[in-house]
């Protein structure tokens, strides 16, 4: 199963993630990121470097795995590839503390 962004990556967007994927799979919302699933190979390079753990394997979400799957499938094709890190969003730090990291 490929790797996906779960909605903690919703207002932080630190795009650590993005500098270490060799198949440039995130793409970008003006809030978050996502995986292009058919593009992923589950490298999981980008896994520790997230600051608020917002990317997890697939196969560990067991009965939400379709419906995030699914979600990151269609994001991306309706979103650009992000390839470069950019600054995390104003939002981030806030964000970060609220979700216990
Ligand atoms: Fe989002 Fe984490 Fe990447 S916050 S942009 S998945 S480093």
């Amino acid at each position: 199963m490929p790797h996906v962004v779960t909605d903690s990556c919703t207002a932080c967007r630190y795009t650590e993630c993005v500098a270490l994927c060799p198949v440039d799979c995130f793409h970008a919302a003006e809030d978050r990121l996502y995986i292009d699933p058919e593009a992923c190979i589950d490298c999981a390079a980008c896994v520790p470097v997230c600051p608020v753990k917002a990317i997890v394997d697939a196969f560990d979400l067991e009965s939400r795995a379709d419906e995030l799957i699914a979600l990151n499938r269609q994001r991306s094709r309706e979103l650009p590839v992000i390839d470069s890190k950019t600054a995390a969003l104003p939002t981030a730090e806030a964000r970060r503390a609220a979700l216990g990291y």
